[in-house]
């Protein structure tokens, strides 16, 4: 495993190089299982896979939570080295480096950035085509793997290669979660532990209500959700919807329902001053495809 810290020594080491398959795993560090399982995907899928940590200034409009993001740069690589082979890459570069010259992608989001994560972080995911474009455009990549822990994201990266028509393959891989439930996030470590341990309601609230009935009332559901995690103390539900897996328009009625399409529940939650995000398969059983 090789550690390059400049754009310009990655491109150089890129240049001299054979490389059948190239697979990208974008990270911001202070590394957990989460992280790690798209790492071994990659490697198991690619003859090179390149793992970038770079805590990107860009896509944080909160400058407490960036100054707060945890930073680990040496125990991430020690938790690399053992899954990554002798000329896999991981790269740290520095803002002011990835960042000069750049051309920014002219992409329309549509309503990705006026929904969920789009309305209440606003600039978010600009900053996030900014950085994966940067990544995208050094190391070229066959694929690049992101979590569905971040499900908005994955689609804004799927509308990124789109209208850029880059050649990269997105893959989207599965939620690892605590034994509790919780999702995995480098933001955890930031809660207590008593509060890490409650915060599992979060994902058993979801999965109770994610089978509905022709019956049921999605506002009512919505109202129920958020109602039973803010009861149980020190969280507050910032929004919750459910919305379909191909455009991420939210729903209002069960009537509304397609049984060709997917649908998925959608929660950003504060737990104390520490913002969670979670998602998981909402179930119509009722409609006909
Ligand atoms: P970060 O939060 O470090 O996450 C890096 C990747 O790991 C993302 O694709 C994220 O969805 C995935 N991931 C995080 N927790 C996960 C979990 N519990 N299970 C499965 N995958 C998980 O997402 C970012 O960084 C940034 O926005 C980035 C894409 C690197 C751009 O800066």
């Amino acid at each position: 495993m090789k550690h390059i810290i400049t754009t310009s020594g990655l491109r150089d080491e890129l240049a001299g190089r054979e490389i059948r398959l190239t697979g990208l795993v974008p990270t911001m560090g202070a590394l957990h299982e989460g992280h790690l399982s798209l790492v071994k995907r990659s490697a198991g899928e690619n003859s090179l896979t390149i793992v970038s940590i770079f805590i990107n200034p860009t896509q944080f409009n909160d400058a407490g939570d960036l100054e707060k993001y945890p930073r680990k740069i040496e125990s991430d690589i020690a938790m690399l080295s053992p899954l990554l082979k002798h000329d896999d890459i991981v790269f740290t570069p520095e803002a002011d480096d990835i960042y000069r010259d750049e051309k920014v992608p002219d992409i329309n989001l549509g309503h990705l950035d006026s929904v969920m994560e789009g309305e209440h972080r606003p600039g978010h995911f600009r900053g996030v085509i900014r950085i994966v474009n940067l990544l995208f455009s050094i190391c070229k990549p066959d694929r690049a793997y992101f979590g569905r822990k971040d499900f908005q994201q994955v689609a804004v990266i799927k509308t990124l290669v789109k209208q850029a028509g880059l050649n990269t393959e997105i893959i989207s891989c599965p939620i690892v979660r605590e034994d509790n439930g919780l999702a995995m996030s480098s933001r955890n470590e930031r809660l207590s532990p008593e509060l890490r341990n409650k915060a599992g309601i979060i994902y058993k609230t979801l999965r109770k209500y994610s089978n509905l009935t022709e019956y049921q009332d999605i506002d009512k559901i919505k109202k129920t959700v958020a109602g039973e995690i803010n009861e149980s103390g020190n969280f507050r539900v910032e929004y919750f919807e459910i919305v379909d897996d191909d455009e991420l328009k939210p729903l209002r009625s069960v009537t509304e329902t397609d049984g060709r399409k997917k649908y998925t529940g959608c929660i950003a939650v504060y737990a104390g001053d520490v913002r969670l995000i979670d998602n998981t398969e909402f179930y119509f059983p009722f409609t006909k495809g």
